[in-house]
């Protein structure tokens, strides 16, 4: 039976999942399994993309049949002749005898390689920015050389502007009945596997794969669609961006990956300590045992942390067995821009450390530690000293450099709320429809950053309904507020929640843009509406990156800033009847009782946090 999931009018997902597979390429552990994709996509002519490992055939066959519904295959697009993706190619020609294949001279020449059957009569060859048309369809083809084969070619549809990625942006695990990217919380249940995918399979060709980025960087790209994992169409930089910094092997978190082989716990403790010390500063640690935790693990959080370290015993004299396979796994994956620290043990003749900074060394821009840390058996109390100066080592790179001051306000490390209030803010209603509900929030984050199209951000706090209002809907409106704006409308819109009052109650126009959201007319300058595009999460507040469809002026009167609220309209203090202890709000007045505020205190009433309070 079929099981087939559409990705457009004209484009369906035909792949299948292998949750059996025990090492991907016989290497890489699958604990969820796999997904091999393939598209049909059904125009005038019908064209599929790639086909499957011989593990799914079955169920890839019976998918096609289902999606072309009677019709014949004009097409097989080849991007990539690895197995996993080619290995049915030829049950689908004794198939569909008619097909011609799209593919250029190198996937030909591995096809060849790979299989015997005539395929001199079905091909097509194509070249690096060549078209098919296939009705209203567009197809252009871009080669990508060494991601993660020679052969590798991607597929541009400029009609639908889908990137169908070959091997690129994808992804180990089965898809679970989500297609979409964005139908999964991906940054928490995904992010690592996507990593994993990426240094292990692609990991040796950053540059390959940065002259991909950059080829594709020149076209508007709204899906993408891989031969592995998830079809990304919301949030394209949530991955993009990701690739773009292990392409550059740059790291994506500051902290210490300590990975450490040890024969009887003794190494595992000297490892410990040094964890725990980095700690004590402040610092993030992981740790890994190598001879437990799959290698293809380790790569994947060397090329996610700044710092590495390695801690081995002495095997044969030599590097512990799975270390040593550890650091020829990384050096192979070609891992880079890392500071290093060692940590060798050996019973008689210590020599591990040696050779594992000799390994390193053959890496481009791998800064090593100068000492070792050299432990005879057992770390002893003598050495704790040893272990700390590692720390403090590694910890320099976390502080403030040289030449900076702790008690000089540049000194790093430091973030002083008030130095935001000189960014200049405006102030704005945020307002959103869900329904039949309408609500509107005030906000300061608004700023346009392109111009062709019209493209603006708006930060939102998460606590905000209308947050969750936009996030459900996609639209919002912009009202930006003129001076002379009375601070009730800063208590109607900024004080209460929507959740529990019409924030529109005092307004008597019903004024709606075409998208159908309230705007404020009064005290109003311009309006400004707009749909979502991209969302990104930045903890607290959702940033919205959206595209402005409607954008006209009320009046010529100058627009409010923080400032001039601060100045001008928010009322001044009033002297306290009596004599309270606490913190008040510096945006809307409220008092919090008590000695102290956490700093994760955020305000019930405008939720600002803990930096707009003072104390009273
Ligand atoms: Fe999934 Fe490089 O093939």
């Amino acid at each position: 039976m079929y099981c087939i999931k559409k990705v457009t009018n004209d484009l369906v997902w035909v792949g299948a999942n292998d949750r059996r597979l025990a090492l991907f390429e016989g290497v890489y552990s699958v604990p969820t399994g796999v997904s091999y994709n393939s598209y049909l996509l059904t125009d005038e002519k019908t064209v599929l993309f790639d086909t499957v490992d011989k593990a799914v055939r079955q169920r890839f066959l019976e998918n096609i049949e289902e999606a072309l519904k009677g019709r014949k295959l004009d097409y097989l697009v080849v991007q990539h002749v690895e197995p996993d993706h080619s290995a049915v190619i030829p049950e689908l020609i004794r198939q569909h005898p008619e097909i011609k294949i799209i593919c250029s001279a190198k996937v030909l020449q591995f096809i060849k390689q790979f299989y015997d059957f005539d395929i001199d009569s079905h091909v097509r060859l194509v070249e690096e920015n060549e078209t098919l048309n296939t009705g209203k369809h567009n197809l252009q083809f871009i080669m990508a050389p060494m991601v993660h084969w020679p052969e590798v070619m991607l597929t541009y549809d400029s009609t639908d502007k889908i990137l169908f990625s070959a091997d690129a942006f994808g992804c180990f695990g089965a898809l679970n009945g989500a297609l979409f990217a964005d139908e999964v919380d991906f940054a928490k249940d995904y992010m690592d596997e996507a990593r994993r995918y990426y240094s292990n399979i692609v990991g040796k060709y950053g540059s390959q794969v940065e002259a991909v980025l950059d080829k594709a960087s020149a076209l508007k790209i709204e899906m993408i669609c891989p031969l592995h994992g998830f079809v990304w169409r919301s949030n394209l930089n949530e991955i993009v961006s990701k690739y773009m910094l292990w392409s550059k092997y740059e790291p994506e978190e500051r902290g210490v990956m300590i990975a450490y082989a040890s024969v009887y716990g003794n190494t595992e403790n000297a490892a410990e300590i040094l964890a725990c010390c980095l700690r004590d500063k402040g610092i993030k640690t992981v740790i890994f045992d190598v001879s437990v935790t799959p290698a293809s693990e380790i790569v994947s959080a060397a090329f996610k942390w700044s710092h590495l370290v390695f801690a081995s015993t002495t095997y044969n004299a030599g590097i512990f067995v799975t270390m040593e396979a550890l650091i020829n796994d990384l050096a192979a994956h070609n891992i880079q821009n890392r500071r290093v620290a060692i940590i060798e043990n050996g019973s008689w003749a210590a020599t591990s450390g040696g050779l594992i900074r000799e390994s390193l060394n053959k890496c481009e821009n791998i800064d090593i530690l100068k000492n070792n840390v050299s432990i005879l058996s057992g770390l002893k109390t003598a050495q704790l000293s040893d272990i700390e100066l590692m720390a403090e080592a590694i910890g320099a790179d976390f502080t403030a450099p040289v030449g900076i001051n702790q008690n000089n306000p540049a000194a790093l490390n430091t973030v002083d709320p008030a130095t935001m209030f000189k960014l200049s803010y405006g102030l704005f209603v945020l307002t959103a429809r869900d329904g039949n509900k309408d609500n509107g929030c005030i906000i300061n984050t608004v700023m346009q950053i392109t111009v062709s199209p019209v493209k603006i951000t708006i930060a939102v706090n998460k606590a905000n309904y209308t947050h969750d209002m936009i996030l459900k809907t996609g639209k919002f409106n912009i009202s930006v507020l003129s001076e002379g704006v009375p601070f009730n409308v800063f208590q109607q819109f900024g004080f209460k929640s929507g959740k529990d009052t019409d924030k529109f109650a005092d307004c008597k126009e019903v004024l709606r843009t075409e998208n159908g959201v309230r705007y404020v007319s009064k005290w109003t300058n311009g309006v400004i509406s707009a749909e979502v595009k991209e969302t990104f999460d930045c903890g607290t507040h959702t940033l919205f990156i959206a595209e402005v469809c409607q954008a006209f002026s009320l009046s010529s009167d100058p627009s409010v800033t923080y400032q001039y609220y601060f100045d001008n309209i928010k009322p001044k203090p009033q002297p306290q009847k009596e004599h309270k202890k606490g913190f008040v709000c510096k945006i809307c007045g409220y008092v919090h009782e008590g000695d102290t505020l956490p700093d994760d205190f955020i305000c019930p009433l405008c939720k600002h946090g803990a930096g707009d309070f003072e104390r009273i």
